[in-house]
C-alpha cells in the first residue's frame, strides 16, 4: 500500500454528523445510499419533508443545507445522507421559529392565499426561505423547481415578493455560524442495515486518485442528481462507493492564461454564477438546467462523465473548444471534449480514470445556445443547439457547432461546420448549408421529440443563430407577437 493508500484508507466514512434543526444527530453511515428523505421521514418524524416523485422533479421534498459555501436548497429525495457531513440541515419543520412564530414567508403564503391541498406547500415554503436568505428575487427561477397542481402560481409568486423586505429572522440565520466541529459532538447515533462497506469519502484528489486506482470498479457519487435515481428507481445496489463532494480542490473555478480551469466538482449554479459575465448565453442555457435544487446539487463533471447524448452542458463546452481532463493515480491527460464521446454512453475512460475539470476560453462572444423542450423550465433537451462562428470581414473563418438530442452522443456538426467555414456569413450560406445536417446526423424518434422534427428544428436554430447574431430578437421571451 502506498503512503497515499494509507492515508486515504483512514477517508472511510463511519459515521455521518449534521445539524438538523439546529440539533445535532449522528448516524452509523452503514447505508450510505440511504436518503435523506427516508432518513427525516422514517427516523426523526419528520414528516412534512414531503415525497412527491421521488426522483428530483417536484421539489416536495426540499430542505434547506447550510455549509461554509452558504444555504441552497437540495432535494432530500435524491440526497445521501454521507453527502450532509458537516452541514446544517433545515426542514420545513425547522423553517418557523422556535415559540411557533411563522417565517415571513409562511405569512405571506397565508396571506395570499398560496396553499390550497397543501402537499406542495413545504417544498414551496423551504424554497422560498432559502431564497429569502440569499436575497434572491427572480422567483420563478428559484421556484421552477417545485411543483404545484392546484393553487397555480400567481399567489405563490406575491407571496415570496411581499416576503422580501422582511428581516431574515434569527433562527434561520444562526446554522451559518455552527461548524462542523460542533456537529459532531453530540446526538444518538442510528445504524440501518443495507450496504455495509463504509464509503470512501476523501478531502482531496491526490488520495482519491490512489484509492480509485485500487478500486477502478467502484461507484463515484458527487451530486447525485443522476445516480439518486439508480437508487430510488432502480432500487441497484451500487457496490462500493466513493463520495466526491468533499475534495476540495475539484471544486475551483481558476482564470490563467486566457482560460478558465473549472474543476469537476463546481456545481451547475457556481458554474452558472462564474460564467454570466463571461458566456452569457451558456449561463442562460444552464438557468434551464433542471431546476434550482438540482443545479444546486449537480457537478459538470458528473454531467460530462455520465455521457448522456442530452446532458446540457457538453453541446456548449464542445463548441467552445472546451479541454477536458482527467486522471488516473498520477497520470494526467488532457483531450479535446468531443473526442470523450465514443458511442452512446461510452466514454473515452480508463480504469480507475476520473475526469478532474475542464478548460474553456475566457470569453467567446460569438457563442449562443439554444435549448428547445417541452416545457420552459425543468425540462430536458429535446435539441440542444450551440454555435460557436467567427466572422472576419464579412468571411466565416472559424465554425464550431455542436448538438444534444441529434445523436447517440453530444456531437460536432462538421459537415455543417465545412459547408460555411470560408463562406460569406449570409443567410445564402446558411440556406445552401442546411442539407448538410442529414450527413451529420440521423436522430432517433422518442417521446421528446420526432427524427423529422429533430432534423428539422436543428436547421431552424442555425438559421435562428444568424439571425440573432444580426440583432434580431429571437428568444421566446424577448419575442413579441
Ligand atoms: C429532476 C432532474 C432534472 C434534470 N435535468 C437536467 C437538465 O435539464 N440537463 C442536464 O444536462 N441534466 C439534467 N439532469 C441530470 C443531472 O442533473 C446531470 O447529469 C448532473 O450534471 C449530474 O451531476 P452529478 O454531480 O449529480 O452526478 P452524479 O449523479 O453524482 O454522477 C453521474 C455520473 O457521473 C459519474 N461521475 C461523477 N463525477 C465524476 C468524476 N469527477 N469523474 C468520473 N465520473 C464521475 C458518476 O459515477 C455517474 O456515473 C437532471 C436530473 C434530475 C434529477
Ligand atoms: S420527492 Fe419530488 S423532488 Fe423529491
Ligand atoms: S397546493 Fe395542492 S399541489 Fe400545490
Amino acid at each position: 500500500m502506498t503512503t497515499n493508500a494509507k492515508k486515504a484508507a483512514g477517508q472511510d466514512m463511519t459515521e455521518v454528523a449534521f445539524l438538523l434543526n439546529g440539533t445535532p444527530v449522528r448516524i452509523a453511515a452503514e447505508a450510505p445510499t440511504r436518503t435523506l428523505l427516508d432518513f427525516l421521514r422514517e427516523d426523526q418524524s419528520l414528516c412534512g419533508t414531503k415525497e412527491g416523485c421521488n426522483e428530483g422533479d417536484c421539489g416536495a421534498c426540499t430542505v434547506m443545507v447550510t455549509d461554509a459555501a452558504g444555504s441552497r436548497a437540495l432535494n432530500a429525495c435524491i440526497l445521501f445522507l454521507p453527502q450532509l457531513h458537516g452541514k446544517a440541515v433545515r426542514t420545513v419543520e425547522g423553517i418557523s421559529g422556535p415559540n411557533g412564530a411563522l417565517h415571513p414567508v409562511q405569512t405571506e403564503m397565508i396571506t395570499h392565499h398560496g396553499s390550497q391541498c397543501g402537499f406542495c406547500t413545504p417544498g414551496f415554503i423551504v424554497s422560498m426561505a432559502t431564497a429569502h436568505l440569499n436575497g434572491q428575487t427572480d422567483h420563478d427561477t428559484s421556484l421552477a423547481g417545485n411543483l404545484c397542481r392546484c393553487t397555480g402560481y400567481a399567489p405563490i409568486i406575491r407571496a415570496a415578493t411581499a416576503a422580501e423586505a422582511a428581516p431574515i429572522p434569527d433562527w434561520i440565520k444562526t446554522d451559518a455560524g455552527i461548524l462542523s466541529a460542533q456537529i459532531s459532538s453530540g446526538g444518538e447515533a442510528a445504524g440501518r442495515g443495507g450496504q455495509t462497506a463504509p464509503p470512501f469519502c476523501p478531502t482531496n484528489s491526490d488520495d482519491f486518485a490512489d484509492w480509485y486506482l485500487q478500486h477502478p470498479d467502484a461507484t463515484l457519487i458527487a451530486g447525485a442528481t443522476d445516480i439518486g435515481l439508480w437508487v430510488t428507481k432502480q432500487l441497484r445496489d451500487l457496490g462500493q462507493i466513493a463520495f466526491l463532494n468533499r475534495i476540495a480542490d475539484l471544486q475551483h473555478i481558476e482564470r490563467q492564461g486566457g482560460q478558465l480551469h473549472i474543476g469537476a466538482g463546481v456545481t451547475i449554479t457556481q458554474l452558472r454564477a462564474s460564467i454570466a459575465p463571461l458566456h452569457p448565453s451558456f449561463a442562460e442555457l444552464l438557468r434551464r438546467f433542471a431546476s434550482e435544487q438540482v443545479r444546486n446539487a449537480a457537478t459538470i463533471g458528473g454531467n460530462i462523465a455520465n455521457g448522456s447524448p442530452i446532458g446540457d452542458a457538453p453541446p456548449a463546452l464542445i463548441a467552445l473548444g472546451a479541454t477536458l481532463h482527467l486522471r488516473q493515480g498520477d497520470d494526467l491527460r488532457s483531450i479535446p471534449l468531443e473526442n470523450f464521446f465514443l458511442d452512446y454512453r461510452k466514454q473515452d475512460r480508463r480504469p480507475g480514470e476520473f475526469v478532474a475539470g475542464i478548460s474553456i476560453p475566457e470569453s467567446t462572444p460569438a457563442l449562443r445556445c439554444y435549448k428547445l423542450s417541452k416545457r420552459f423550465d425543468q425540462d430536458i433537451s429535446a435539441v440542444l443547439g450551440c454555435f460557436n462562428i467567427t466572422v472576419e470581414n464579412g468571411t466565416v473563418t472559424s465554425a464550431r457547432i455542436a448538438f444534444g438530442g441529434m445523436a447517440g452522443i453530444p456531437k460536432r456538426a462538421s459537415a455543417v461546420e465545412a459547408a460555411v467555414l470560408n463562406q460569406p456569413w449570409s443567410l445564402a450560406t446558411i440556406i445552401k448549408a442546411l442539407p448538410t445536417f442529414a450527413q451529420d446526423f440521423q436522430p432517433l424518434s422518442d417521446m421528446r421529440a420526432s427524427a423529422d422534427y429533430r432534423l428539422t428544428a436543428a436547421q431552424n436554430l442555425l438559421i435562428r443563430y444568424f439571425h440573432d447574431r444580426a440583432g434580431t430578437a429571437t428568444d421566446v421571451l424577448q419575442v413579441q407577437a
